[in-house]
């Protein structure tokens, strides 16, 4: 089997479609509220949170479609607390009422990977098969974003900033793009599953796999195996805005974060990573591309 023709075994978690995608708008507003790096980018996500909905709606779409990402989902049975896990804001976006499929369960996280450079994985993943699509500000839906919830210099200092080590350490990497899961469904395995589909991925094709983490998912990371390269600080900024009423204008203090930029080496691919068939051969064959195996200096270590 060619590694092309391989993947990691779709264990509680699948490929993302565009039918998804609202849901997937939810789950990224919801999660992602929670880290400073939203905070810091998305000081007006409580007066337009339809822009924040829009904007990660068309950031997923353009994921699904781009033939050099993937877009994983992880499910669960939809919990009555699932309203809860959404900022006060958010919950007045009617698309962020939560519908569950036909067998009773409901998207809680999402993951995007974006693939190494020269990667024969490219167009694998879309559901057209390979199309080129070069990055677009909308999706093919053609939904609107409007990023008022955005503050323009804050997104321009955090990539000014993170730029450099961002070039330095991830430029042509496999990269762990996003995670997120809706904060009804914390705690239960998710963030791991789809981070953990990810390295497989890499362990596979036998390649390095980066991430840029915010605070809240240097845990995550670590505990996958990511390994620190460098701490880039997104200094704190004043953010003038007028009163609800129009009248004075007032300060407020937006704190600045640690970015983790992380780096993990591919290891030797899990026996664990197998896919049953009706293949005559005992019904399970590896789900893996035979290939080399170069003792690496951790492996000899006792
Ligand atoms: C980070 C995040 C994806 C974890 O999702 P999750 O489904 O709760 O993760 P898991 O249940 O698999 O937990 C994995 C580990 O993450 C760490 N972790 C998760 N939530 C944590 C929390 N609230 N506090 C401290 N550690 C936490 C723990 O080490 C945990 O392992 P443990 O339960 O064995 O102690 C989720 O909290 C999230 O969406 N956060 C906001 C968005 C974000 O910061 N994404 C990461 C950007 S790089």
């Amino acid at each position: 089997m060619s590694p092309e023709a391989s993947f990691p075994a779709f264990d509680n978690v699948r490929l993302a479609t565009t039918k998804d995608l609202a849901r997937i708008a939810t789950v990224a507003a919801a999660g992602f509220y929670w880290s400073p790096v939203f905070q810091f980018q998305r000081p007006y996500f409580a007066d337009f949170p339809e822009d924040t909905f829009n904007s990660y709606f068309t950031e997923y779409e353009s994921a699904i479609e781009d033939p050099g990402s993937v877009v994983i989902v992880s499910e669960d049975d939809v919990s009555e607390k699932d309203p809860d896990g959404l900022y006060e804001a958010l919950r007045k976006v009617p698309s962020t009422y939560p519908r569950q499929d036909a067998n009773g369960k409901i998207i809680v996280g999402v993951c995007s990977i974006t693939l190494n450079s020269g990667s024969g994985r490219v167009g694998q993943f879309q559901p057209g098969g390979k199309h080129v699509r070069p990055h677009l500000t909308t999706g093919s839906s053609g939904v609107k974003m409007q990023q008022r919830d955005q503050h323009g210099c804050a997104t321009e200092m955090y990539n000014k900033l993170s730029g450099p080590a961002k070039a330095k350490y991830l430029a042509g990497q496999m990269r762990l793009s996003t995670v997120a899961v809706h904060p009804t469904y914390w705690r239960r395995g998710h963030g791991s599953r789809l981070v953990n589909w990810c390295t497989r991925l890499a362990d596979i094709d036998g390649v390095p796999v980066g991430v840029s983490a915010a605070p809240t998912g240097v845990a995550i990371t670590v505990k996958a195996g990511f390994e620190e390269q460098e701490r880039v600080w997104i200094a704190d900024y004043k953010l003038k805005r007028k009163s609800a009423n129009g009248g004075d204008q007032t300060e407020h203090d937006i704190p600045g974060l640690e970015l983790w930029i992380g780096i993990r080496k591919p290891r030797h691919p899990q026996v664990r990573n197998v896919v049953q068939t009706d293949c005559p051969m005992n019904g399970v064959i590896p789900f893996w591309s035979p290939r080399p195996w170069v003792p690496q200096a951790e492996d000899l270590s006792l």
